[in-house]
């Protein structure tokens, strides 16, 4: 699991087009990817020249995406599918969509990479509250929707970790050390024998401690508690699927810092723009150097860190 305690590394540059080694035959698939950090995401893919798949869970918030996208001329390599990762029904429908065009044979056509970036999320509180009357939603939304998109598309990934790249958008609020609960921090502290078990009991333990009004009790983060708790299970589930898919697909995450969006009713230190950068160099990384199971931080003034 991540700590915050562990040394962090040297930051790593931006990426340019002048040093891409990826094409247009590269594609990446964003969620949540109408406004923000998503939005924001796709369009800098489409500067780099990558394909992109931007989604989005409403039909025409996605198509209005588009269309700004069209008047900045970056929509040439962009496909629109909408996707709501907390809709199973609409989960499936984006598989088949995305398996008619860019999988034959149960093989991706498109080559030489293939990403996922894992940004939607949804936060009920504004930037000083903290309300549980949604934690239900920001549970099945931020960590259950994002794992059960990923498992519908697991599948059908290319079988190489320096082709196959999954990036969840995470937080620094989802860290280690911000769980004051000695059994939770125990079961995703160990990340040996961490499990989708062991995070799912988490969880469950607290939506019911939510339930049953004790959560300010039991040691649980302070700050924005759903959101952190999503966040938490999360990055736990990434070092899961880091370490089930060592080799054949790298999995990490990206904490973007605080950033001007809707979530921090446009506050932040820099923008969404700001924020995509250094999360598409997080994914274009080398394959010399691109690891797994990192959670990365990324500011403008410090730049990117591996905090693992
Ligand atoms: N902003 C920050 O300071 C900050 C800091 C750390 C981490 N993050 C993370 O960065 C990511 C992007 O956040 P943001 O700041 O850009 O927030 P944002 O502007 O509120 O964007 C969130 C996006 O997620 C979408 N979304 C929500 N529920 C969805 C669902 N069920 N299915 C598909 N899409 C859904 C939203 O769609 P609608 O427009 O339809 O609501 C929107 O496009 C999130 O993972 C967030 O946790 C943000």
């Amino acid at each position: 699991m991540v700590s915050s305690r562990r040394q962090e590394q040297p930051p790593f540059s931006h990426p340019t087009t002048a040093a891409r080694w990826w094409s247009k035959d590269s594609v990446a698939i964003v969620t949540g990817a109408n406004k923000g950090i998503g939005y924001a995401l796709v369009k800098r893919f489409a500067e780099l020249g990558l394909t992109v798949v931007l989604t989005a869970r409403n039909q025409s918030r996605g198509l209005q995406a588009m269309d700004s996208l069209k008047v900045l001329g970056l929509d040439h390599h962009v496909r629109f599918c909408q996707l709501d990762i907390s809709d199973p029904a609409s989960i499936c429908s984006f598989v088949s969509w995305f398996r008619s065009r860019f999988v034959a044979f149960d093989i991706l056509v498109i080559l030489p990479i293939w990403t996922q970036v894992n940004n939607a999320a949804v936060c009920f509180n504004a930037m000083n509250e903290n309300k549980l009357d949604h934690a239900e939603t920001v549970i099945n939304t931020n960590y259950y929707g994002t794992k059960h998109f990923t498992e519908a598309m697991l599948p059908l990934f290319r079988r190489s970790a320096s082709m196959s790249r999954i990036l969840n958008i995470s937080s620094r609020l989802g860290t280690l050390d911000k769980l004051n609960n000695p059994q939770m921090k125990a079961i995703l502290g160990d990340t040996e024998i961490l499990s989708e078990d062991g995070i799912d009991r988490v969880v469950n333990t607290f939506l019911e401690d939510v339930k049953e009004g004790r959560w300010r009790t039991k040691g649980w983060p302070k700050i924005w508690t759903d959101y952190s708790v999503a966040k938490l299970a999360l990055n736990a589930y990434s070092q899961v699927l880091a370490r089930r898919y060592k080799g054949v697909v790298s999995v990490n995450s990206f904490c973007p810092g605080f950033t001007q969006t809707g979530m921090t009713d446009g506050k932040g230190k820099h923008s969404a723009d700001d924020a995509a950068e250094m999360a598409a160099a997080v994914v274009v990384l080398p394959s010399s150097v691109l690891s797994t199971g990192k959670f990365y931080a990324g500011s403008t003034t410090r730049g990117i860190c591996s905090k693992l």
